[in-house]
């Protein structure tokens, strides 16, 4: 039987449908790329903000009309929104065969199979705070990058957030497993790794802390580039800053949500630091590590945000000069404590907001890239530009798109490459000999 995977949400979703293909290629299942050829379709889903759910449910119905034509086809959802909804989801839409949890995906086979021999809804959404996926190794999507995950879940309880109801308590995979499985992943010929967790600086395993981890897998040699997601302010240790400086294969990336660039708000947030703490880290990031390139995110228009506190945010965002920032508008998730506050801030304000982040924040985005004309990176090539089939694309150690004239020959390799101009968001160069 074949099946076809869309996976919606972050990086941990994307992960997470490399480990479902696994799972299910175990059983016998092919994975197809085509949706057309596809006798069960899946639907990986975030819940982090209505639009996200919206937009899913919608892609779903659209899919629907496939069953008029193909009367076996199936469709399942899995990820947040059905951990969040369960068998509420057939409400949503009645033709909805399948919905799976987070903690569940090892049950996937049987559950499919069940619904071909006797066609019936099924649902399997228990939350089980210990399930780690040991011993399964995902089939990764790319042939260079490969996402790991090295935890599970968040204990965080942002106020906002959604992640800790749909993703169940953190928990942390054994260091001696993750490391077979990037020996594993180096053996295959990736070379560039992003290790994946909601915060990965709180990763602990019998006394293995993260700046351990990071220790560890710098020293496996098939890896050259070692990144991660995501860094929580308040656990980011100065170990951690030091490791990521003196382990040359840590690259000169961070991503650091800062949400909010009020105290207040930060409280109210449940963030655990104050936009003082989070300029010092910064500061700190960019002495030990000069080319480092930091990006963020950041919420516009949470419950209460006075227009002076919007401005503090502005401000330090101003003064920071992220590389680029994931700016969104606040989408109350029923169930967390931030949806219960009395004085939710009006559409049109947060819309208002959200732009004022976007337009600022595209020209630093601009700047910080024309800063890079006239240096040397070094770029992992990764494909054929999208634009002409002479030039190259990769990515540099601070995670920038960058294209020069190239052949396909390159396509796995480092090389260096002078950057002779910035069009927008991508780097223009031309390789050093
Ligand atoms: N664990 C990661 C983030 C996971 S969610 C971290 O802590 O960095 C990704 C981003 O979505 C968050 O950083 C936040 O900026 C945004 N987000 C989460 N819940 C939201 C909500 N209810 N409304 C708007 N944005 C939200
Ligand atoms: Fe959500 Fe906060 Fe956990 Fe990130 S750290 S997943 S924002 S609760
Ligand atoms: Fe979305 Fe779940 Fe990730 S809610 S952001 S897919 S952890």
């Amino acid at each position: 039987m074949k099946i076809y995977i869309e996976t919606y949400g972050c990086q941990m979703n994307v992960a997470d449908s490399e480990l479902v293909t696994s799972i299910l290629d175990n059983s016998n299942f092919k994975i197809v790329r085509e949706i057309d050829e596809a006798d069960i379709i899946i639907f990986n889903t975030c819940s982090v903000r209505q639009h996200a759910e919206d937009r899913v449910l919608g892609r779903i119905s659209n899919e629907m009309a496939r069953k008029q034509t193909n009367k076996n086809l199936k469709i399942g959802v899995i990820g947040c929104m059905a951990q969040r909804l369960g068998e509420n989801l057939q409400n949503q839409n009645k033709g909805i065969d399948f919905v799976v949890g987070v903690d569940q995906y090892k049950h996937l086979p049987e559950i499919i199979s069940n619904i071909f021999e006797n066609p019936h809804f099924e649902s399997e959404t228990m939350v089980n705070n210990k399930e780690i996926y040991e011993d399964l190794y995902p089939i990764h999507s790319g042939k260079l990058n490969a996402f790991v995950t090295i935890m599970r879940g968040c204990n965080n309880f942002c106020s906002y957030c959604i992640v800790p109801y749909t993703r169940g308590r953190e928990r942390s995979r054994p260091a001696d497993e993750i490391l077979k499985e990037i020996e594993n992943i180096g053996k295959k010929g990736y070379k560039d790794i992003t290790l994946l967790g909601q915060n990965v600086n709180s990763y602990d395993f019998n006394n293995v802390n993260f700046a351990e981890l990071l220790r560890r897998i710098n020293r496996i040699e098939t890896i050259e580039r070692i990144r991660f997601v995501t860094s929580h302010p308040k656990d980011l240790s100065d170990e951690v800053i030091a490791v990521m400086a003196e382990s040359e294969k840590v690259c000169e990336y961070l991503h650091l949500a800062l949400q909010s660039g009020d105290d207040e708000i930060l409280k109210r947030m449940n963030r655990g630091y104050s936009a003082d703490h989070f300029y010092t880290i910064v500061q700190k990031l960019r002495k030990a590590m000069p080319e480092i390139a930091i990006t963020t995110d950041i919420i516009a228009g949470f419950p209460g945000e006075t227009e002076e506190q919007f401005q503090r945010t502005y401000d330090l965002m101003e003064k920071i000069r992220f590389d680029y920032a994931f700016t969104f508008k606040y989408s109350p998730r029923s169930g967390t404590k931030a949806a219960e506050f009395t004085d939710q801030v009006p559409e049109e304000i947060r819309l208002t907001r959200l732009q004022k982040l976007i337009d600022l924040q595209q020209d630093i985005t601009l700047q910080k890239y024309r800063e890079q004309i006239g240096k040397t990176k070094q770029i992992y090539v990764e494909r054929v530009s999208k634009k002409s089939a002479e030039e190259m694309a990769g990515k540099s150690r601070d995670f920038k798109i960058t294209v020069f004239p190239g052949s396909k020959e390159l396509i796995g390799q480092f090389v260096d490459v002078k950057i002779i101009d910035a069009i927008g968001w991508t780097l223009k160069g031309k390789i050093l000999e």
